[in-house]
């Protein structure tokens, strides 16, 4: 058996970023890793090439009688800057208290290998478990997954024979109470350019004349947006469907803080559209956010200058039934329309991905038809993580997007049990990021029992 904390810190020493090209190496390295770890397990492992980043795609059968599960994670990390304001360095793994530091500790190495490590345990007892279990690990989750539609639409029947998806790529509010999630926001990324004059302008010889492109850009930016916080983009919220009393319900037993949650977040006040709450907003209703914004000098001191360019990153976050290119378009033919006379606007695609949501057994008034073996996964979950957590979970949407679990949804027709494992003190895609080392032991008990009661009797 393997000691999974020392093979977290095996995998974070391959700098994974898939991001950008430089890290070309450390991305082979956590993929071979995490196939050779898996394939340790007697499990055949296949690596399929994409365009990008292969995915790593592993098996064990035993009898096509026996239950399936389908347990997902990604090798690719977000990128480890700013690398001053790391306290250890990011991909060098240290342990600190009950932490575990590095880039992709938690998100999503270590609550990946909380599953393997369940399977590992549970394979030593018994080399013939009833379960037919297969790994699917990913390299590209952390830019949009590019590479996951072609790749599902080629394996698309052999992974439909699983019957549900399990896996640990989301959060959890505290160690004291656990939460599957059942919901994840959509996405859809896009970018601005805006060009003004063909070149860089002495702004004294020549402002005054034009518009410059940086004016324009954040001309768009506050069109965006009512100033009580709505998305002002028509259209954008048609689609929008109610949220059901249960969901409500759940949210309201979280009894979060909501002025501990502000102070976390560091800012005097919350701008949230009007008669809704933080937490509702968080988890129930699209956005539209600027994440990256540029043009024009950057460097110290000041320079008389009227940039030539000036852009705009920006990305939506859906709810169900909003469509990511019914959105796009939304976006974009807004984008062009508020545009001022004077520039030019040009506006790239970014990645997409649906928004999610799954209702657990026997919340909804109007249930939806589930797989015997799902609803089996999730009652299993509840007594699981009330024996090892010592409260049942709550069932939880997510603002965070992981876009491949609607798209499974959509063309495999499988739904996921998501077992939250990080904690809002792991700073995911910050530095410093970690991983609760009390939370990977919990979470592999808990992984362990759910297999242990899904597979076959
Ligand atoms: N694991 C996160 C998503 C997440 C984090 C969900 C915390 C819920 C709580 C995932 O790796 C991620 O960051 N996804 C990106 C997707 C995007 C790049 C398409 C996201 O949500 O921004
Ligand atoms: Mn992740």
């Amino acid at each position: 058996m393997f000691d999974p904390v020392e093979k977290l810190k095996e995998y974070i020493r391959h700098p994974s970023v898939s991001a950008d090209s430089r890290y070309k190496d450390g991305m082979r390295g956590a993929q071979e890793f995490i196939a050779g770890l898996i394939g340790s397990l007697g499990f055949t492992v296949e690596v399929v090439k994409t365009d990008l980043h292969p995915i790593v795609l592993a098996h064990r059968g035993g009898n096509p009688a026996w239950p399936h599960v389908l347990i997902y994670g990604h090798y690719d990390v977000q990128p480890p800057d700013p690398l001053n304001l790391w306290e250890s360095p990011a991909f060098e793994p240290a342990v600190r208290g009950r932490r575990l530091y590095g880039r992709g500790a938690a998100d999503n190495k270590g609550p990946f290998l909380a599953h393997v490590a369940a399977v590992a345990q549970l394979l030593e007892e018994n080399p013939n478990f009833p379960l037919q279990i297969t790994f699917l690990v990913e390299g590209e989750e952390e830019i949009g997954s590019p590479s996951f539609g072609p790749f599902l639409a080629k394996y698309r029947d052999r992974l439909r024979q699983a019957d549900f998806v399990f896996l640990s790529d989301t959060a959890l509010p505290s160690e004291q109470q656990m939460v599957i999630t059942a919901g994840l926001r959509g996405m859809v990324a896009l970018e601005v350019e805006v060009t003004g004059p063909s070149g860089d302008l002495h702004s004294g010889m020549h402002g005054g004349v034009l518009l410059n492109p940086i004016q324009a850009v954040t001309e768009i930016c506050a069109s965006l947006h009512t100033p009580d916080g709505r998305v002002n983009v028509p259209g954008f919220y048609d689609d929008v469907l109610d949220v059901e009393p249960w969901e409500r319900a759940e949210l309201a037993k979280l009894g979060s803080d909501t002025e501990a949650y502000r102070k976390f977040l560091g800012v005097d006040s919350f701008h949230v559209p009007p008669g809704i709450t933080p937490l509702e907003a968080l988890r129930f209703h699209p956005t539209l956010e600027f994440n990256g914004i540029g043009g024009g000098y950057q460097g110290e001191g000041s320079k008389t200058v009227i940039p030539s360019k000036a852009f705009v990153k920006i990305t939506s976050r859906l709810v169900p039934n909003q469509q990511p290119e019914r959105i796009r378009e939304l976006i974009k033919r807004t984008i062009v329309e508020r545009a001022p006379k004077g520039v030019r606007v040009k506006v790239t695609d970014g990645h997409e991905g649906l928004p999610y949501v799954v209702v657990p057994p026997g919340r909804s008034n109007t249930p939806k038809d589930q797989s015997p073996v799902l609803a089996r996964a999730f009652r299993a979950t509840d007594t699981a993580v009330a024996e090892v957590w010592g409260r049942p979970p709550l069932y939880l949407r997510e603002g965070g997007s992981v876009p491949i679990i609607g798209e499974i949804k959509r063309v495999l027709g499988l739904d996921s049990v998501m077992m939250g494992l990080c904690l809002p003190e792991d700073r995911l895609h910050a530095p410093n990021e970690s991983f609760n080392l009390d939370v990977m032991r919990k979470g592999t008990e808990t992984s362990r029992r759910v297999l242990n009661a899904i597979a076959a009797k």
